[in-house]
């Protein structure tokens, strides 16, 4: 099961799990992105892409449940001369506030139905209209490969997931199937992902 406190274990000591770079599929959707946007990046761990995003001069709240990750997510945007609203929240229990997003980056967050479903809400609610949300997360074609990703089946997302729990969001791109991933230690090789960019009316 994961826990807060197992991924505060992961994240104690040097180095980023995930690599301090941002990840390729949100790096590639950067065409979209325009100074000013405020952005919501919940999951982000150790908080790579929630920095990278405020490198891009979007206002930046990064938001995960581990006070370790947090940490570094923090000190890696002082580190890049940036600032970040930084919150230590479980994302199936926050406060969305309506609105008050123009992206969302959704990147490997993977939750337990129930609480994916509530988070979802939460974000598409936090959407302001003409939003976008960026989504990568494994699918269940991962499951017995090394390259990452949870091990419980039902935390794997897949197309059908992401119809269903962003329904009310235009799909602008979605996909799924196999990519390289070269994202630190955690998150290296060929893995089976959704990928999907989804827009709010
Ligand atoms: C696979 S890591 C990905 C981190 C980051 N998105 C990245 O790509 O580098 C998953 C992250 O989700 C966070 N997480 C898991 N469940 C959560 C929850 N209920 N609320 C907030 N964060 C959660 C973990 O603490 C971890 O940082």
């Amino acid at each position: 099961m994961s826990t807060s406190l197992a991924w505060d274990e992961r994240y104690q000591g040097g180095g980023f799990q995930f690599g301090d770079a941002p990840n390729e599929y949100l790096r590639a959707q950067s065409w979209r992105f325009r100074p000013g946007m405020r952005a919501l990046v919940p999951g982000d761990g150790e908080g790579r892409n929630g920095v990278w995003l405020a490198q891009k001069n979007l206002k930046v709240t990064t938001l995960d449940w581990s006070p370790v990750g947090v940490a570094k997510a923090k000190t890696l945007a002082e580190e890049r001369g940036v600032t970040l609203d930084a919150q230590v929240a479980d994302a199936a229990a926050w406060t969305y506030p309506e609105a008050g997003f123009d992206l969302v980056a959704w990147i490997f967050l993977h939750l337990p139905p129930e609480d994916r479903a509530a988070a979802c809400r939460g974000c598409v609610r936090a959407l302001a209209p003409g939003g976008l949300l960026v989504l990568e997360c494994f699918t269940p074609a991962q499951e017995g490969r090394r390259s990452g990703g949870p091990k419980q089946r039902d935390l794997l997302w897949d197309r059908a997931i992401v119809e269903r729990e962003f329904a009310t969001l235009e799909v602008l791109e979605l996909t799924e199937g196999a990519v390289r991933l070269d994202e630190g230690p955690r998150h290296q090789g060929l893995a089976e992902v959704v990928r999907a960019v989804l827009r709010k009316g």
